[in-house]
């Protein structure tokens, strides 16, 4: 793991009350009891089933959902403390993306005044600067030539130009901190590397730290340096990227890649399309383990009681299984 983490929760959870006729019913335990760190200039994965949490935990780590309990540090700032006004300068480092270009993008506006908008809310620059900051940001996101696409409305563009247009707009305040929700799912697979290859790039240049939440284990291969598995609102499993896909530790991990080799390297890790058996309800979510209901190495009177905690089993790698109880490495 990184040294220093720009971003870092601690045993963070976030509970949507469940609203029936007049009353609270329950509570959806999206997120429920997560530690994760995420270093400056690394990118981390969020990898897991629909409904596991993702988004949620995302949004959270950039002060925009109020958690139950727990803490959010960004650059070492506890956000869950700060009053509405602090908040939102501090979001002024960081930046996100959405999955759907063609929702996030307001229709009426310009690609010049989407891209402007959050220099304005932010009050950063004189008009001229802004100009010259919301072109720059074109060309650095390949909307080339940029006075041509600054005039255009996103109906005018294809779905990686708006997704670029996305891009444009969250860095153009110099984030530190990007959270990219499914950036890339709703595009054609051919435009998806140079999507992937065009945050890389911006990586590289400007130091930027990204959450990639994904469902895809095939880009996370690529575009992530370390990768945590979410299920049922807690991590099971962090690790280095290429070491969790090519031996994972936990058996929701092991559910979640097809291992059988394929000639061609980049195949080689698929997500199953389901693995067996259904996630669990966040009401009520089992007792013990969340996984043991669906686990091949259920082990009775222990998963079903207790709940694992984060094991240490080697280099950079934890596992939230029993199974790694015996192996665990001391520091
Ligand atoms: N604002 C909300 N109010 C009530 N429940 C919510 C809210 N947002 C999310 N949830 C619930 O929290 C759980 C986690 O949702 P979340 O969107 O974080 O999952 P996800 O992993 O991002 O799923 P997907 O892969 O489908 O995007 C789900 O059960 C969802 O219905
Ligand atoms: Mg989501």
């Amino acid at each position: 793991m990184t040294t220093e983490s720009l971003v870092r929760t601690e045993e963070l959870r976030i509970y949507f009350p469940v609203r029936k006729f007049f009353g609270t019913v329950g509570e959806v335990k999206a997120v429920d009891g997560v530690n994760l760190s995420i270093g400056r200039k690394e990118t981390v994965a969020l990898v897991g089933e629909s409904g596991c949490g993702k988004t949620t935990l995302g949004r959270a780590l950039l002060g925009l959902v109020k958690p139950k309990s727990g803490k959010i540090f960004f650059d070492g700032t506890d956000l869950t403390i700060l009053s509405e006004r602090e908040l939102k300068l501090m979001r002024r480092r960081m930046g996100v993306v959405f999955q759907d270009p063609y929702a996030s993008l307001n229709p009426s506006f310009t690609v010049y005044r989407i891209v402007e908008e959050p220099l304005v809310v932010n009050k950063i620059g004189s008009k001229e600067e802004r100009r010259e900051m919301v072109l720059k940001a074109l060309e650095e996101v390949k909307l080339n030539p940029a006075e041509f696409f600054a005039s255009k409305y996103p109906h005018m563009l294809s779905g990686g130009q708006r997704q670029r247009v996305a891009i444009a707009r969250a860095i153009i305040t110099k984030p530190e901190f990007v959270v990219t929700d499914e950036p890339v799912s709703m595009l054609d697979a051919s435009i998806r590397v140079e999507i992937l290859l065009l945050f890389r790039e911006i990586q590289k240049k400007h130091g930027v730290s990204f959450l990639y939440i994904t469902h895809d284990l095939a880009t996370a291969k690529y575009f992530s340096d370390r990768i945590a598995i979410m299920y049922a609102g807690r991590i099971v499993e962090t690790g280095p990227t290429k070491a969790v896909l090519s031996e994972p530790l936990h058996p929701y991990t092991q559910a979640l890649i097809d291992a059988i080799p394929d000639p061609d390297p980049s195949n080689r890790f698929v997500m199953r399309k389901i693995p067996p058996g259904q996630p669990p309800s966040l009401v009520n979510p089992p007792k013990g383990c969340r996984f043991h209901p669906r686990c091949p190495f259920f082990m009775q009177g222990k998963c079903d009681v207790l709940e694992p905690p984060m094991y240490r089993v080697g280099v950079e790698r934890f596992s939230a299984c029993f199974l790694h109880e015996e192996k665990v490495t001391i520091k």
